[in-house]
């Protein structure tokens, strides 16, 4: 238990060992006695924009995603949202054939570039759902609209927010909250796509304070960016996780931009493992060669 840490520090070490490109998190929630709990695993994919370009490339790739998160030891899938491009209505049964590749339970929520109408045809008819996975309690939210990059909490999202992580408490359930535009402000050289002021930023710091010592983690896609991330709200790390179609560098480290962005952009998916405390981020690019690794780690006091 000694690798726990309730401090909000920032220390980053990089390092080449056998295995894949991987992020190492301190979640300060997970205090000696919660990190005791049993090891978690599951996929986290994002992005798949199937119809891109209007090509079938997007929808090849996924497929091949597909079959390597089925082969994954993740229990279950979070998908975060952008499922098909552009509201592309014939790209969702093509989305699905290929999800029945994996036979574990898979739950998404809608991104900017799925209208809800046809999530609600095609994907789930609840918009926002709760998903339990062991002792980790993921709250999928859908904060995107098709007109904007930004994210939208409405008061009825942020009190259905609320309500679920009282229930959590007195389930004795950590929290894992889903939603496709990252809470977390950032400007340049970031996207400076996020929740703003008047969609419901101030209210949703205000719930991450008030549970800050049940949420492991905030998880987003939307930002096509690898592995992008800040825990310097209330402990908590808000993860913006990598495209499985395509991924860009721009450049956050050299620009010393605020939170960390491991080097890898290759289109892929993400196994996260929570054990002893720790949250390990392992980024799978698709059908590529794992021989080369690093590793990453964040949110240890130093
Ligand atoms: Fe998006």
């Amino acid at each position: 238990m000694n690798k726990l840490s309730s401090g909000h520090g920032y220390s980053r070490r990089a390092s080449i060992k056998c295995g894949v490109a991987s992020a190492i998190l301190w979640p300060s929630c997970l205090t000696a006695t919660a990190a005791a709990r049993e090891e978690l695993s599951f996929v986290v994919v994002t992005d798949t924009h199937l119809g891109y370009r209007d090509k079938d490339s997007a929808a090849k790739l996924w497929q091949k995603t597909a079959a390597e998160i089925n082969q994954s030891p993740g229990e279950f899938v979070l998908h975060l949202g952008d499922i098909v491009d552009g509201g592309r209505e014939e790209q969702y049964p093509i989305y699905l054939e290929s999800r029945q590749l994996i036979k574990k339970p898979v739950h998404e929520i809608g991104g900017n570039h799925d209208p809800d109408d046809l999530f609600q045809k095609y994907i789930r008819t609840e918009l926002s759902t709760v998903v339990d996975g062991g002792w980790l309690r993921s709250l999928l939210v859908n904060n995107a609209r098709r007109d904007s990059h930004d994210g939208f909490l409405s008061a009825e999202q942020l009190k259905w927010l609320e309500t679920q992580c009282e229930q959590a408490e007195r389930d004795d359930c950590f929290i894992n909250i889903c939603m496709h535009v990252p809470a977390h402000p950032n400007r340049h050289p970031d996207r400076g796509w996020y929740v703003k002021p008047e969609n419901g930023k101030n209210e949703f710091e205000d719930l991450l304070r008030r549970f800050q010592h049940r949420i492991v983690a905030v998880m987003h896609g939307h930002f096509h960016n690898g592995i992008r991330g800040w825990n310097d709200r209330h402990g908590v790390h808000e993860i913006c996780f990598p495209s499985a179609l395509y991924n860009l560098n721009r450049g956050l480290e050299e620009k010393s931009a605020p939170g960390f962005n491991p080097l890898e952009f290759r289109a892929g998916y993400t196994l996260v493992t929570i054990r002893d405390g720790a949250m390990k981020l392992q980024y799978k690019p698709t059908g590529a060669d794992l021989s080369v690794a690093k590793e990453w780690q964040f949110g240890k006091a130093i």
